[in-house]
């Protein structure tokens, strides 16, 4: 495995594998990698025979300084994770490489841009589209992996691929889960003892939300999650939406559409938690 930090090198590297016809596959994290950024490489191991990972925490994204501040940084470990699991070329930029000069290109995706994350975090999708339309452009990978914890990020990513014409395809892959039911987060670490435990309560709602939402409403469903995040201890709910899985907009009733996800954002402290889960389809 080869640790590049620059474009210049990143881009020699790969041009050679593929003009020796190496099919690339890619996989952008912001480091502190867990289990879920391994199975995304796996996958992209089993799939490719060159695989890329990007670790960079990207400023643009960040609309809470502090949030970017605490995020955590953990390269050397990263490393050690991404060598056992295969991977060709670590990526590793600094902020100078990647914003040589301030980004001022905007991407709007409405309607999908606009609800939840980019209601709640303005600037948030336009800073991911920034970095991840550059990471396209100097990896120019075939195949490009993505996790559906981050349901929405992964939609429109999506949408910018087909706007753009990126010619890649983008791969989602499932949530990895504690064995208490935990979606893994990088976020995670931050929680204190107490906090883990408090922190599964969100997982336990959505997952009982599936079996109540067999004989009740999405009304009673959405009623359900918000009381049941509301009693619990330590949870502070900034939002739930059951939505369209395409469009990514709020359904009136379970008929409205064949594919149907409730989204979730919980802060745990001062620590903010996202999590989903499918009700019908996909
Ligand atoms: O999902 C993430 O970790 C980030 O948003 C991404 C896609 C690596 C872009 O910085």
């Amino acid at each position: 495995m080869k640790l590049v930090h620059t474009i210049q090198e990143l881009r020699a590297e790969l041009d050679i594998q593929r003009k020796a016809g190496k099919k690339i596959g890619f996989v952008p994290t912001m480091g502190a990698l867990h289990e879920g950024h391994a199975s995304l490489v796996r996958r992209a191991v089993a799939e490719n025979e060159i695989v890329v990972v990007s670790v960079f925490v990207n400023p643009t994204q960040f609309n809470d300084k502090n949030d970017l501040l605490k995020y955590p940084r953990t390269l050397e470990a990263d490393c050690e994770l991404l060598e056992k699991e295969g991977t060709a070329y670590v990526f590793a930029p600094s902020v100078e490489e990647i914003y040589p000069e301030p980004d001022t290109r905007q991407f709007s995706y409405a309607p999908l841009d606009t609800v939840m994350e980019g209601k709640f975090r303005p600037g948030h999708f336009n800073g991911v589209c920034q970095v991840v339309s550059k990471l396209f452009m100097m990896v120019e990978p075939d195949v490009a992996y993505f996790g559906e914890k981050d349901f929405q990020q992964l939609a429109i990513i999506r949408e910018m691929v087909k706007q753009m014409n990126f010619p890649l395809q983008i791969v989602g892959c499932p949530i990895v889960r504690e064995a208490d039911g935990l979606a893994l987060s990088s976020r995670n670490a931050r929680l204190s003892d107490e906090q883990r435990k408090q922190a599964l309560e969100i997982s336990q709602t959505l997952f009982k939300s599936v079996e109540y939402a067999a004989s009740h409403t999405l009304e009673e469903t959405q009623k359900f999650v918000e009381e049941s995040i509301a009693a619990a201890e330590g949870l502070e709910l900034e939002y739930f939406e059951i939505v369209d899985g395409m469009t990514l907009q709020k359904i009136a009733s379970w008929e409205d559409t064949d594919y149907v996800v409730g989204c979730i954002t919980v802060f745990c402290g001062e620590v903010r938690l996202i999590d989903n889960i499918k009700y019908k389809g996909l």
